[in-house]
């Protein structure tokens, strides 16, 4: 018989072989805790598509922060569910907003230990839902002295205002950096957000003020549990601004143009359905590409789980490790801080 002259299993033979070749590691610091905050709330209150999810009261926030910062996790994202919303989502820039008197709290609660990031959109707080304000609701600034914005024609649905909107990102962003976020996550999609908050944020002084733009973030099915979590108001899509799951370039355009914009970190948004945009957007871009594992894949992969039909850390972690693999410098995960806890031992 001939021996093989390859024998890629010589690699394979022992946990310890394994451990020494293996390509690609997450370490804790590697990964983001997203938390909500509701207002009012005296007690958690669990969310039914997400098991293991909770909207929490500002005590409960304050532990989860920092348990968090003991597993050794690298940040919280924190995303707000006020109590009153309304067209314009006053509540954003509102200082005794819920988001903002959160991070105050947060900041308090952990200091350094945990690098402290907001959500800054517009949704949680509209009463439509949507991610920015709707043509008519505020005036529009026009560039050049130009009418009102026209869309194509045969648009469906309501119109979220590009540019209008941007002015009310403005004023959230000074109201989060004011609260003392270290980080803001512009996750809106609307044109020319990057830029536009960085002049903000800097006319206020906030220079030191981290940007995460979602960059490449696509429309679909998997934000279905994230909205149940945040009382989401939305009828309709978000078609309109976030990505066609069919357009890899543009996500990587969009990465490139955000880069340019001045956004310190780029973001792909799913993570598992879009591991090839996050490989093309880490080749594209020097800036640290994060990718976000969002509440669908959470809850998938919990279902399976509570089903018997999966192994739920061995997923959990394989799903990690290949969000990782493709490229991602951090992962937010709502597994964070378990998972955090599992690194120790090695994934
Ligand atoms: C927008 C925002 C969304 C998510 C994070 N930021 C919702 C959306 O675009 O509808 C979804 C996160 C998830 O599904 O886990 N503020």
């Amino acid at each position: 018989m001939t021996f093989p002259t390859h024998r890629p299993r010589r690699l394979r033979q022992s946990p310890a072989v394994r451990r020494l070749v293996r390509e690609t590691h997450l370490v804790p610091s590697q990964l983001v805790l997203p938390a909500f905050i509701r207002e009012g709330l005296s007690e958690p209150l669990p969310i039914g598509s997400m098991p293991g999810v909770v909207q929490h009261s500002l005590d409960s926030l304050r532990r989860a922060a920092a348990e968090a910062a003991d597993a050794g996790v690298g940040g919280i994202m924190l995303f707000g569910v006020p109590s009153v919303r309304d067209a314009v989502g006053s509540a954003a820039d509102d200082p005794d907003g819920i988001l903002n008197v959160a991070t105050r709290a947060v900041v308090a609660e952990v200091g350094d230990a945990l690098v402290v990031q907001t959500d800054l959109c517009l949704d949680e707080f509209t009463d439509h839902g949507h991610c920015g304000v709707l043509r008519g609701d505020v005036p529009t600034p026009t560039p050049h002295g130009a009418g009102a914005p026209r869309g194509a024609s045969g648009r469906v649905g309501p119109a979220v205002d590009n540019d209008a909107t941007l002015v009310r990102y403005g004023a959230m962003a000074v109201a989060q950096a004011e609260a003392g976020s270290h980080l803001l996550g512009l996750s809106g999609m609307m044109d020319g957000q990057v830029a536009h908050v960085r002049a903000e944020l800097d006319a206020a002084g906030f220079t030191d003020t981290i940007l995460l733009a979602y960059a490449a973030k696509y429309a679909g099915a998997f934000y279905g549990p994230f909205r149940e979590a945040v009382d989401s108001q939305l009828t309709g899509d978000r078609r309109t601004y976030q990505l066609d799951p069919g357009n890899g370039r543009e996500g990587v355009r969009e990465a490139v143009t955000d880069v340019a914009e001045g956004a310190d970190i780029v973001m792909v948004k799913p993570a598992m359905p879009y591991l090839d945009v996050l490989a093309e957007v880490r080749a594209a871009v020097d800036v640290p590409v994060w990718a976000y594992q969002v509440s669908g894949e959470y809850a998938m992969i919990e279902a399976a789980s509570a089903h018997g039909w999966i192994d739920r850390r061995g997923a959990i972690g394989e799903a990690l490790l290949g969000i990782r693999r493709a490229g991602a410098d951090a992962i937010l995960s709502y597994w964070a801080t378990e998972a955090a806890g599992w690194l120790r031992d090695g994934l």
